[in-house]
């Protein structure tokens, strides 16, 4: 039995085993840059020239947007049913002359040409050049969780087969079918789709038009791509039919027809609901789904984590959700039959014509 002399003495080394050490840099070598983990310097060389060369100093443009977009492309091709199990393997970028055939990897190529020089500059795999590019891109855009990073993935990889990606035509039986092929959870598929805040596409009727968001934030990460989803769709933006596209609420605005699908089909509805007052849980969902994307197909026990070397994103000013101009509670498709939607405030003003997003 412990004497009472013992327990303060007890209690007093555990709370200094409790406390967090001061986190310790050493010096890299042959670089100006400091580390905790050694073996992470060359990630903060890379992170430099990203955020000069394709992120046009350390924004949320479109190139951020589309580095998210190639971790998911990347990782995705990766199936149990099929025996595929490259995952996040960087075989896109590797054997793009075979994975960009595939319809779904539509204006991929654009990121790739931008990275590709900078991912053979440097001695790491081009898989994981790919999550940690997507990782820096995200955390450039405001409200944005600090995804982890890991490195450590071979070099070697081979061709995804064709059909892996989800494409945005599709029903939602299908989507979470190939999702749950890929582990993927439908609340892990909802989380997923966050990265749809800060998205557009790009504009193939009109090449003038760079490219359309799919909600009125889109470089910042914020909850709004979940409300406006839900809204009653009025037009096309381009008033013609694109494949995968639906009628959205706003003038200049894409709804891919898979957002609407899945805002609405009762297996997503709520969870979809829930990320509109929820920005905190939208982010920490967000995150986990995205580390066990970025690791498919690999051990991550395999991998060393360089989390160190992601910037702190920086905080939304106003992450409440609420309805744009000329919208309310009556414009909102309920769809989750066991929570009300929320009451949003109404943004004052005329109705939205939104701009094209700009690239660098
Ligand atoms: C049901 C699944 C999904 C479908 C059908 C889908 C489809 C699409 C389509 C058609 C685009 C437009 C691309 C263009 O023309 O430029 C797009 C953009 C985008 N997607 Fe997805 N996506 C899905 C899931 C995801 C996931 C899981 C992520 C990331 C984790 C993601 C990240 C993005 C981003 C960031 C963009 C914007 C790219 C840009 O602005 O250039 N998507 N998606
Ligand atoms: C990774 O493989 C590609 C070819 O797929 C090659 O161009 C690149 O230099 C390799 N990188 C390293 C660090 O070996």
């Amino acid at each position: 039995m412990l004497s009472k002399t013992l327990l303060p003495l007890l209690s007093l080394a555990t709370l200094a085993v409790a406390a967090a050490p001061p986190s310790r840099r050493s010096q890299c070598s042959n670089s100006k840059y400091t580390a905790e983990n050694l073996k992470c310097c060359v990630w903060y060389e890379i992170l430099d020239d990203l955020q000069e060369n394709v992120f046009d100093n350390g924004q949320c443009i479109q190139e951020a947007h589309e580095a998210l977009r190639l971790t998911f492309h990347d990782a995705i091709g990766f199936s149990i049913k099929d025996n595929v199990k490259g995952g996040a393997d960087g075989s896109i970028m590797a054997h793009s002359d075979i994975e960009l055939l595939d319809v779904a990897n539509g204006n991929i190529d654009d990121i790739l040409n931008h990275i590709h020089p900078l991912a053979i500059k440097y001695p790491v795999s081009f898989g994981d050049f790919i999550q940690f590019t997507g990782a820096v891109g995200t955390a450039n855009c405001k409200g944005a969780p600090r995804l982890e990073f890991l490195a450590g993935r071979s070099n070697s990889s081979v061709a995804a087969p064709p059909g892996l990606i989800p494409a945005p035509f599709q029903d939602v039986t299908t989507i979470l079918a190939r999702m749950a092929d890929a582990t993927f959870s439908p609340e892990e598929l909802v989380a997923l789709m966050a990265s749809h805040s800060v998205a557009a596409r790009d504009a193939i009727a009109d090449p003038s038009q760079h490219a359309r968001p799919f909600d009125t934030t889109p470089d910042a990460f914020d909850a709004q791509f979940f409300v406006e989803t839900l809204l009653v769709g009025k037009a096309l933006p381009t008033g013609g039919s694109t494949l995968g596209e639906s009628p959205s609420p706003i003038l200049g605005e894409i709804r891919l027809a898979s957002d609407g699908l899945l805002a609405r089909d009762p297996r997503t509805a709520c969870e979809w609901q829930s990320f509109v007052t929820d920005h905190e849980a939208m982010n920490r969902k967000f995150k986990a789904a995205m580390a066990k994307l970025a690791v498919l197909g690999h051990d991550r026990a395999s991998l060393h984590d360089c989390s160190e070397v992601i910037p702190m994103p920086k905080r939304g000013a106003g992450q409440q959700a609420v309805f744009p101009p000329e919208t309310s509670i009556k414009d909102i498709e309920q769809s989750c039959k066991s929570t009300p939607f929320p009451i949003l405030k109404i943004t004052p003003g005329k109705q939205l014509v939104l701009p094209i997003v700009p690239s660098a």
